[in-house]
Parts: C-alpha cells; sequence; structure tokens
C-alpha cells in the first residue's frame, strides 16, 4: 500500500486533499510524517459496516449501521460510530428518515476519490491545547432525507450506557453539545470534555450536489446526498505497536497469512496495554488480556517492550494494593472525569480476574525463555501510572495479589464446605465472564472460578514461589500446592448435575417443542446427561444453576488433575457434551454454544439462556480456542513415553493419566476434538468477533449477529464487537494433526 495522507490544515476550514510521498507532503502540513505506511481494515457485518484506520498520529475505527430489509427496525437504525483507543473516546450518531417511516433510509460509507474509506485529519495543537486534534473523515451518503436524532460526543462508556443501557443520556453531557452551521455549509456539533480541556468534533459537510444539511433548534436535517464527515478530538493518542511488534519473529510471517488478524490485533495493542475489543471495549480489561494472553503466548512479542509484558505489566500497575484484587475494566477519559463528579470510584465486581494473574506469570516467567531473563529487571520495575501504587514495585504488587489468593482460598482447602468456596462480591449479580445480568443465572458460587482458575493459580503460586518470585514467602512452595489438590479434587462435586437418560430424552423434546425450531436430537442421548452448573445458589431459588455449558474448556487448559478416576469420568462427559448436537448437547453447525438451558426443567431457563442474551445459546470465540486447545493439551498427556518424564518447571513426576488406556474415553475426547474442529472451520469468518447468534432455517443453524435478535426480557441490547482481543486467539491455536 502507498502511503496516502489527507489533512485538514485546521479544524474549522475545509479539507486541503493531498497524496503522494509522505515526506514531500509533512514539508507542507502539520502532521507529523509516518515511518510506515497506514494500517486499515474493511469488515462487514450486515447491518454493520467497520473500518480501521491507524498511523503513527491516529488510531481510529468507524462503524456504520444501516438496516437491512429483515431487520427489526426497533432494535436496527442508521448509526455513525468512530470510536478512539485513546481515552476510549468517540462520537456517536443516530439518524432517522425525515419521513418518519423507520426502514426507508439507508446510509452508508462510500470511498473517498483515492478509493479509501477513511482518511486521516490532523490538526495541530493551538489555543493553549497541549494535543493535536486527530481523527478519520469519509463519505457518508444518505438514500434519502434524514436527521440526526441523537448525538453522543466524548467517551466509549458513555455511548454504550446509551446503547446497552436503558437509553441512558446525561443531561449535562448532552447539553454541552454545541451546534453550529458554517459558512462553508457544514454542520458542526463539539463538545468539551468536563475535564475543560479535551473537545470532540463532528462535522458534516455536503459532498454531492444534491446534498443539504441544516440545524434548526439542535435538530441536524440532511436532504438525501453524500457527506464529507469529520470526527476529531485531541486527547493524547496511545503508542500502538506495529503487527510485527506485537507477534514474535518466528510468527512474523502471519501478517501475511493471516492479515485481517495481524492488524486487528495491532490494532488492539499498545506498549502501554491489550485492548479488548473494539468499538465496545477500547481500553484495559484485565480478563480479557489476560485470557487473550495465555492463548496467543506462543505467537505473541516477548521482553522489554513486548505484547506480553504490556499485558502482565498493565495488571500489575492497576492492582488494588489494599486488597490485591486485579482491576477489572479502567475507566479513563470523559467517563473517568464524569464518574468522579458523581463521586462513584467503579468498584470492582470481579472476582475472576484476580486467579488468572499468576498462571499468565508462571507462563511467561517460568516457561518462556524470554521471560525467564526478564524476572529480575520487570519485578523491579516502579509502578508509574497508576498513582494509588506509586514507590510499589510490580514484584511487590504481584505479591499483594498473591497474598489475596492465599487469603480467600485457605478456608475450603481446611473445611470442604460449600460456604467456604468463592462467592461472588456482595450485592453484585456478575463476577466472572459471563457478566450479563443473567449470565450464571444469579447464582453466587460460579463453577469456572471454584474449579479452574482457582486450583490453577494455587499450582502457579507454588511453582513461581519455587522459583524466587515471591522471595518472603518461601511456604508457598509447598502450601500451596496443598491447598490446590484439595481444589482440583474436592470442588467439582458441588457441580455435579446428573440426567438419567429417559429423563434426559424427554427434556430435550419439551425444550424443542417450546424453544427451539430444529431437531430435539433425543435420539443422539444414549446415556445418562452428565454436566457440571454454571453457578450455585441462583435466582428462583435455584440450588444449581443447571445450564450445560462451556467452562469445562478452563479446567482442560489451565490443570492437569491428577484424580484419575475424577478426570476419566470429566473428560469423558465433557466430550460428549461437546460431541453431542443442540439441544442435546452444545454443538452447533454455527459453532458450540456457551450455554445449552434444555436440560433445566423450570421454564426460567429456556427463557433467559436465548440466542439473544449474551451469555445465552450463542457462540463466543475464545471458548472455542481454550476448548481447543484443552482437549489437545489433555490428548497431549497421552503421549508422554515415560512414567518418569519430568516436567521442567514443577520437578513433579508426570505419568500417563488412566484415560489414555481407556479405548473408549480416550477415543470420545479425540473424537469430540475433531467435532470441535471442524465446526470451527465451518465457522472461518466468524472466528476473530467477540460472539454471534444463530437462527435455525432451511433445516440448519444459520450464523447471525447478535446484536440483531432481541434480548430476553429484561436484559439489555448487545451487540458484538467485529474484533475481540481474545478472539484473535486462532493465530496461535491450530489443529493438531497427530489427532485427526
Ligand atoms: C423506529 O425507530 C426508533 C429508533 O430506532 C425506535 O425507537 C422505534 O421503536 C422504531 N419504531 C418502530 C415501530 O419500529
Ligand atoms: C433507501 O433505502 C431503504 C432501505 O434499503 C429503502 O427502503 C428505501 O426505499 C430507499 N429509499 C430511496 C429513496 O431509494
Ligand atoms: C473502496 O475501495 C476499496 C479499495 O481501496 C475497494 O476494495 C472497495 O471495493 C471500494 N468500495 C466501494 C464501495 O466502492
Ligand atoms: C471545568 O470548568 C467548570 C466551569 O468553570 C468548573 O466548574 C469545573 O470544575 C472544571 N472542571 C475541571 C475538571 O477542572
Ligand atoms: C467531496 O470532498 C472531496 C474531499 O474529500 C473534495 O475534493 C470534493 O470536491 C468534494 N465534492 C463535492 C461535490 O463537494
Ligand atoms: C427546541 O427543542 C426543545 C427540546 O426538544 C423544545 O422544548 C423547544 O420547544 C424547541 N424550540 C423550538 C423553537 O422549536
Ligand atoms: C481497594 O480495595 C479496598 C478494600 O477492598 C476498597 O475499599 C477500595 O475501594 C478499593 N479501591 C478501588 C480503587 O477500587
Ligand atoms: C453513584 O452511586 C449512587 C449510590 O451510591 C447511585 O445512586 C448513583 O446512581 C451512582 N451514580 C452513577 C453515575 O453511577
Ligand atoms: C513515594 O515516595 C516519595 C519519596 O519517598 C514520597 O514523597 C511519596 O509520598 C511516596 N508516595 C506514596 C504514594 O507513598
Ligand atoms: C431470569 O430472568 C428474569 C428476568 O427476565 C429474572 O427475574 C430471573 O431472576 C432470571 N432467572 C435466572 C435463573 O436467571
Ligand atoms: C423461593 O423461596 C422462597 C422461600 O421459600 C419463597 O418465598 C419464594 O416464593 C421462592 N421463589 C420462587 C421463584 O420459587
Ligand atoms: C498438561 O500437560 C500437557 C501435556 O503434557 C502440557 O502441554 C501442559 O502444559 C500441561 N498443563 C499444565 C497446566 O501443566
Amino acid at each position: 500500500m502507498t502511503s496516502l495522507l489527507k489533512l485538514s490544515l485546521l479544524a474549522s476550514v475545509a479539507v486541503s486533499a493531498a497524496s503522494g510521498d509522505v515526506h514531500a507532503l509533512t514539508a507542507r502540513s502539520d502532521a507529523p510524517a509516518c515511518p510506515n505506511a497506514a494500517s486499515t481494515l474493511s469488515l462487514s457485518d450486515p447491518p454493520y459496516d467497520n473500518f480501521f484506520y491507524s498511523d503513527c498520529n491516529v488510531a481510529a475505527q468507524a462503524v456504520i449501521t444501516s438496516p437491512l430489509p429483515d431487520s427489526d427496525l426497533s432494535i436496527i437504525s442508521p448509526r455513525l460510530i468512530v470510536a478512539w483507543p485513546a481515552g476510549d473516546s468517540g462520537a456517536c450518531a443516530f439518524f432517522a428518515p425525515q419521513s418518519g417511516v423507520n426502514g426507508s433510509l439507508s446510509i452508508e460509507l462510500i470511498n473517498s476519490t483515492d478509493n479509501q474509506p477513511l482518511t486521516p485529519v490532523y490538526t495541530a495543537p493551538s489555543d493553549g491545547n497541549q494535543y493535536p486534534s486527530v481523527g478519520v473523515q469519509g463519505i457518508l451518503r444518505f438514500n434519502s432525507s434524514g436527521i440526526l436524532t441523537i448525538p453522543i460526543l466524548g467517551s466509549i462508556r458513555t455511548i454504550r450506557d446509551f446503547t446497552e443501557g436503558p437509553s441512558i443520556l446525561y443531561p449535562e453531557i448532552q447539553n454541552a453539545i454545541k451546534f453550529t452551521s458554517d459558512n462553508d455549509s457544514s454542520a458542526t456539533l463539539q463538545r468539551l470534555w468536563l475535564d475543560n480541556t479535551t473537545s470532540t468534533l463532528l462535522r458534516f459537510s455536503p459532498n454531492s450536489t444534491d446534498g443539504k444539511v441544516t440545524i434548526s433548534n439542535k435538530t441536524v436535517n440532511f436532504s438525501a446526498g453524500d457527506y464529507l464527515f469529520t470526527a476529531e478530538m485531541n486527547y493524547p493518542q496511545l503508542s500502538q505497536l506495529k503487527a510485527s511488534a506485537a507477534l514474535n519473529s518466528k510468527s512474523a510471517d502471519l501478517t501475511t497469512q493471516m492479515p485481517d488478524q495481524t492488524t486487528a490485533l495491532s490494532f488492539l495493542a499498545y506498549s502501554e496495554k491489550l485492548l479488548a475489543g473494539a468499538w465496545r471495549f477500547l481500553t484495559y480489561f484485565g480478563r480479557d488480556s489476560m485470557i487473550s494472553a495465555l492463548l496467543l503466548e506462543p505467537v505473541l512479542s516477548s521482553g522489554n517492550g513486548s505484547s506480553m509484558e504490556a499485558v502482565i505489566g498493565a495488571v500489575l500497575e492497576r492492582i488494588n494494593r489494599t486488597d490485591g484484587s486485579v482491576c477489572h475494566e479502567e475507566t479513563i477519559g470523559d467517563y473517568a472525569t464524569w464518574t468522579n463528579i458523581q463521586d462513584n470510584i467503579t468498584s470492582n465486581a470481579m472476582i475472576d480476574s484476580d486467579y488468572y494473574l499468576p498462571v499468565l506469570m508462571e507462563k511467561y516467567f517460568l516457561q518462556n525463555p524470554v521471560g525467564q531473563e526478564r524476572v529480575s529487571a520487570f519485578f523491579n520495575t516502579s509502578s508509574d501510572i497508576n498513582e494509588a501504587n506509586q514507590n510499589l514495585t510490580w514484584g511487590q504488587l504481584a505479591t499483594i495479589n498473591a497474598v489475596r489468593i492465599m487469603r480467600l482460598t485457605g478456608p475450603f482447602a481446611h473445611k470442604q464446605i460449600k460456604e467456604n468456596l468463592i462467592h461472588l462480591k456482595d450485592g453484585q449479580t456478575v463476577g466472572e465472564w459471563r457478566d450479563s445480568e443473567y449470565g450464571i443465572g444469579g447464582g453466587r458460587i460460579p463453577y469456572d472460578v471454584n474449579t479452574a482458575l482457582v486450583p490453577a493459580a494455587l499450582r502457579s503460586i507454588a511453582a513461581l514461589s519455587r522459583n524466587g518470585i515471591y522471595p518472603r514467602h518461601q511456604n508457598w512452595a509447598q502450601l500451596a500446592d496443598t491447598y490446590a489438590q484439595v481444589w482440583e479434587d474436592q470442588t467439582l462435586p458441588f457441580f455435579e448435575v446428573t440426567i438419567p437418560q429417559e429423563k434426559a430424552q424427554s427434556l430435550v423434546k419439551s425444550y424443542a417443542n417450546t424453544s427451539f425450531a430444529g431437531p430435539d436430537q433425543s435420539s443422539t442421548i444414549d446415556t445418562d446427561v452428565v454436566f457440571h452448573a454454571l453457578s450455585l445458589n441462583g435466582n428462583d431459588n435455584l440450588t444449581q444453576v443447571q445450564v450445560m455449558n462451556t467452562d469445562d474448556c478452563f479446567r482442560h487448559f489451565l490443570l492437569n488433575t491428577t484424580n484419575d478416576a475424577q478426570l476419566t469420568s470429566f473428560l469423558n462427559n465433557s466430550a460428549t457434551n461437546i460431541r453431542r448436537t443442540f439441544p442435546a448437547g452444545l454443538m452447533t453447525s454455527a459453532g458450540m454454544v456457551v450455554a445449552n438451558p434444555a436440560f433445566g426443567e423450570d421454564p426460567v431457563y429456556a427463557q433467559n439462556w436465548t440466542t439473544g442474551a449474551y451469555h445465552g445459546t450463542v457462540i463466543w470465540s475464545w471458548p472455542l480456542a481454550m476448548m481447543a486447545k484443552g482437549l489437545e493439551m489433555q490428548l497431549g498427556r497421552c503421549e508422554v513415553t515415560t512414567n518418569f518424564s519430568i516436567s521442567s518447571v514443577n520437578k513433579a513426576p508426570m505419568r500417563v493419566p488412566d484415560f489414555c488406556t481407556d479405548d473408549s474415553v480416550y477415543g470420545n475426547v479425540k473424537e469430540a476434538y475433531n467435532v470441535l474442529w471442524e465446526s470451527i472451520e465451518g465457522v472461518h469468518d466468524q472466528l476473530s468477533q467477540e460472539v454471534w447468534s444463530w437462527v435455525y432455517r432451511d433445516g440448519g443453524f444459520q450464523v447471525t449477529p447478535l446484536g440483531v435478535i432481541p434480548p430476553p426480557g429484561g436484559g439489555s441490547q448487545t451487540e458484538s464487537d467485529i474484533r475481540q482481543l481474545w478472539s484473535l486467539s486462532f493465530l496461535a491455536v491450530t489443529r493438531n494433526a497427530n489427532y485427526k
């Protein structure tokens, strides 16, 4: 690609287009020259069209939504969003047809004259502003006359409060938007952030002879025609890692083999932190970045300034020094100012994120050869982003986190009662990755945290301790392993659900009668059905929330458990549930669903876990990757040629588990691995997305965006992110031909 730059010389005047050699251009403009060509990506997911643009001055994404003939018009209306990772900020405009007939207005982004959907905007700092105003512009075509109904300028979080909550708009933020008609026939919306420094601007200028835009009483009217839109803001940009710097050198070829995924990875990778997803989560998320790093570690760059250290450093920076908890989501930019004004520091509801940290630290500092050399320099780094952690080193913060884990896991290690399992925080309805309101059915005690994350974290604390990472807690080398053994072996029974074969058959029949348009698959149920509940102590007096689910992947991926009887039956049942077609199991031709409510007798199950629910009968990408990798790791345990092989890290003898020599169970696990991979290969084009749904039509499961399906009663509308960090895991997770 040649480097084409288009620059607006001043925010308030018309755009001067220029193209050609970057260095020649720079001589005539304010925009600093970029050493590399801009990175762009266009992705269509009707009714959403996504466009990414990054160069050394700006990174931004534009999303254009336009209703399709079959769209639910109460959910999908014409909309433009421009989102910047810097400050997690955005500009959003909802449009309505002037005719008043929903569906009669369509909008689209058309290429500019140089055949690019987006071109950069750069305005040098002025008027006492420290930072340049940067963004993108493009041409938006209205096929009939429209009105700009709702603009939101500032934070992505403010936009999400409107799109996902009960349509919340904050008057203090909305009323600060200034509407101006300009001499050049354009209309400008501008808002000064609550910091009194940063400003977001959205301008529409007619770009065709029929185009005309007018403002009347804060209503912007458009005739049918083309408009050049400009979206810019002057919050400081982050330092993006080029794809080649986000990946390690042995994975450099991925930039040509999977350019879409590596461009998306680069868009989300910054030397300060990795971001969770575009457009809805363009900021630090602890769980997302750590799960991503665990799955992507084989291809991510390591060493100083690398992706791996960006992830681990960002987590350590943000640890709460008082209680050792890992920050889930950081609130920055305009929304941070807003929430402080409201006197609300976002509370940290998530209880799972704490446990990923030691596991990731073990993976990098003990198992990665580059990481092994970085231990001393990395852990001696002083915290500098988060003022609250000043004067603490990353090593001290890592220890504070481990102290928390040892404290919280001690009681169950001593007494194995339900009360001693890890609970959600009081007053919180969410706490792990299924963080929509009814994701785990209101359960207080989640399955993934208790049966997998806790024991895995304890194993890693023991290993890290043996390697001197927590110098003041040498006793953890043994104590954490002792705890881990109890958590590994004694938590599953609390969650186990066994449904006799005949009952299971009748449950899927009645589920299909009320809630599913396809075959009930009851004849494929040839055994009792065994799975593990999503959580305990749920809503509606559910002792166990009996939804079949994919969270087995955490144990497969994170633990090599040693209780053979338990492992053999756990793997066997998990494999069977993966293999069987929905609603008898989790498999569909649109991918493996993360939840199957068909075995819950109470009608509330079918009502709450639907194809429109964020954590309902829908497909998420990363659990496909983690399940595939987890099954592969368990099968890998059968490859160990001698019972006396020594694990380099744990110095513990590894023995071949019993299931390896049980042909039926081993074959079942291998079969599940292959069924899963065939479904993954079948939805190849979806894999980099956060989540998608399906409709059953023409005898099959047809992929459809989640955002176009109404959520179950009382739930909030959620659309997927077109690109999600942890959904890029298939850069590293590939099918192992040995198990075909
Ligand atoms: C028309 O669109 C608006 C905006 O999306 C929506 O609130 C309203 O429910 C829609 N009306 C109908 C009848 O679909
Ligand atoms: C604009 O597009 C919408 C949606 O495709 C369509 O219903 C409408 O007829 C179009 N209007 C014109 C004037 O072409
Ligand atoms: C826009 O230009 C790109 C090449 O940069 C081309 O692939 C794409 O088809 C064009 N889109 C439209 C709508 O013309
Ligand atoms: C911004 O300016 C307003 C009005 O002068 C003032 O009330 C407010 O405190 C300022 N905010 C910040 C963050 O300085
Ligand atoms: C549309 O905008 C481009 C700049 O992107 C400009 O060169 C062109 O003259 C404009 N066309 C019209 C009809 O305004
Ligand atoms: C302008 O809009 C506001 C709020 O929608 C409304 O109260 C007011 O009457 C409108 N003024 C005019 C002149 O239309
Ligand atoms: C840190 O943890 C303490 C103790 O749980 C809590 O009171 C405090 O609010 C937390 N700080 C932040 C910024 O969440
Ligand atoms: C702030 O917290 C109070 C309760 O302490 C709550 O009523 C209010 O809605 C919260 N505000 C925001 C903006 O979250
Ligand atoms: C960090 O150390 C400096 C110098 O010793 C001291 O002035 C400062 O108060 C300390 N900050 C915190 C947050 O403890
Ligand atoms: C199901 O959703 C309803 C709201 O629609 C809620 O009241 C109920 O507690 C939920 N039950 C479960 C088990 O999630
Ligand atoms: C749950 O149990 C309580 C106490 O036994 C009872 O009052 C309530 O009606 C039950 N709720 C449901 C949804 O069954
Ligand atoms: C489990 O064993 C497999 C196969 O040997 C190995 O690849 C994996 O790293 C092990 N996992 C853990 C958590 O030790």
